[in-house]
């Protein structure tokens, strides 16, 4: 005979392997149906090469980048799916340095979208733009004249030698349940320019 205890015990053991397995299924389920996402477009409008320094002590001055740029996507298919919890976007620049070859990965702009805050996606830009009848939907990203959040700087402290750069928006997705994916939201239709530095 049992006692009652062991017998709530059991159960109780039961009931946690039943879970476990649930939340590996649905995370499983998730990871093999990753939605598709069309990709679209980042605009690079402005981009120019200033001397100035980092807002740290002691900082020397260097060459710093800054962009301007407009973003384009429509994330509703990974929104709409019942296991994201959160998106994270980041905006990078990826780049060769000629003189020494190594390739450099720069995140110039990050955004959080929460589940709790899809209707307010669209207004992620300085101001809302006009939507055309049709195009409406929770997740279509408008970025408009949107600048570079955190500081671009090379770390030799002049982009003498660097000829160009790719844009790069990226998406990572955190599910409730599952392993994170990630994946590419937005690129611009060719690589950016590094301009000459601006003299005072
Ligand atoms: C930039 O993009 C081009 C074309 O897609 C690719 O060939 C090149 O390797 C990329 N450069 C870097 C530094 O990622």
């Amino acid at each position: 005979m049992y006692s009652t205890l062991q017998r709530l015990n059991h159960l109780s053991s039961l009931a946690t392997t039943y879970v476990m397995i649930l939340l590996g299924l649905i995370s499983a389920a998730s990871f093999l149906a990753l939605p598709q996402v069309d990709v679209g477009k980042v605009d690079v409008k402005d981009l120019l090469l200033h001397k100035g320094r980092l807002q740290r002590w002691g900082a020397r001055v260097e060459e710093l980048a800054s962009v301007k740029f407009d973003l384009r996507t429509d994330l509703n298919p990974l929104l709409n799916s019942y296991n994201t919890k959160q998106l994270f976007l980041y905006l990078s620049a990826s780049y060769v340095e000629q003189s020494t070859g190594f390739t450099h990965d720069v995140v110039l702009w990050d955004r959080i979208i929460q589940r709790a805050d899809l209707r307010d996606i669209r207004a992620v830009g300085n101001k809302v733009p006009k939507t055309r009848a049709g195009k409406q939907g929770r997740g279509n990203i408008r970025v408009e004249e949107g600048k570079n959040k955190y500081q671009w700087r090379n770390p030799s402290g002049t982009f003498r030698d660097v000829e160009y750069a790719n844009m790069t928006l990226h998406y990572s997705l955190m599910p409730y349940v599952g392993v994170l994916s990630s994946g590419i939201a937005a690129v611009a239709p060719g690589p950016v320019t590094i301009p000459e530095l601006i003299k005072r």
